[in-house]
């Protein structure tokens, strides 16, 4: 199925879309480490896309002999305003299902310093790692290879939540919205930098966003009510991998 809004596979459950995930990571990793030495790629947080990690980093799995460990940069695309060992930490998670059990050179993980109390301070030098690891000019964007994304029932990727001014940031790369929901703040890579990615993947589980999917794929542009609806790379891939549950209203 082929929809202006990206491209959508609707696959059986959680585990499939695990696994054509996980095809989808290792071949355009391997693709892009042939042709430029390296690979960058920015992780999502939220439950759906542990089995991706656990499932790359499983070495009695057929992924795990094939990736380029030691040629990936991971970075994460958002982070809850917490230190690197609390149990909500994007960081950790990622840790213990994947970067824990693996050869990446500790330089290569780039994770966002949210145990920093100042959490617009934590998105500064986040922006600011970037912009040295990028080697950016005022006014460029980083290009991740690879960006990885869920979709919140309420519409909300990383941590572009509903109704925010985080939506519409275009100065910054990264910003730290304050959200009220969660009576927290949160610090997320902003929306220019996400559409200037070379490819991205939505994981997307669950009857619970049925309706949500619906009117992101198939309804009016309400971007400020569903942001997922802001992303559409500039000159990249887009891909949806939806379970049947989350697809049912389709
Ligand atoms: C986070 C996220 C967030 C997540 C969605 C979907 O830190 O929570 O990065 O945007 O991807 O909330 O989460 P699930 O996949 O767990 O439903």
């Amino acid at each position: 199925m082929l929809l202006d809004r990206g491209e959508v596979q609707v696959l059986a459950d959680a585990d499939q879309i695990a696994r054509v995930a996980a095809d989808e990571f290792v071949r355009h990793a391997l693709e892009v480490v042939q042709s430029k030495g390296f690979f960058t790629v920015a992780l999502s947080g939220g439950s759906t896309p542990k089995k991706l990690y656990s499932l790359l980093a499983s070495e009695a799995g057929s992924f795990w002999a094939k990736v380029p460990w030691d040629k990936i940069h991971f970075f994460w695309g958002d982070e809850r305003h917490v230190s690197p060992d609390h149990s909500d930490s994007n960081y950790r998670m990622v840790y213990e299902a994947m970067l824990s059990k693996v050869p990446v050179p500790l330089e290569n993980i780039h994770r966002i310093k949210a145990e920093n109390p100042d959490a617009p301070g934590a998105a500064e030098d986040y922006e600011q790692m970037l912009r040295e690891f990028f080697r950016l000019e005022p006014g460029q964007l980083p290009h991740f290879d690879l960006v990885l994304l869920g979709m919140g029932p309420d519409g909300h990727l990383a941590s572009l939540f509903p109704e925010t001014e985080a939506l519409f940031e275009d100065k910054r790369l990264v910003t730290a919205p304050w959200v009220e929901k969660f009576n927290s703040y949160r610090i997320t890579l902003t929306t220019p930098v996400l559409n200037n990615a070379a490819f991205i993947i939505f994981l997307v589980t669950g009857e619970e966003k049925a309706g949500t999917l619906r009117a992101v794929l198939q309804g009016d542009y309400r971007p400020e009510h569903f942001p997922v609806q802001l992303i559409h790379p500039t000159n990249g891939r887009l891909l949806w991998l939806v379970d049947q549950a989350a697809a049912r209203m389709l």
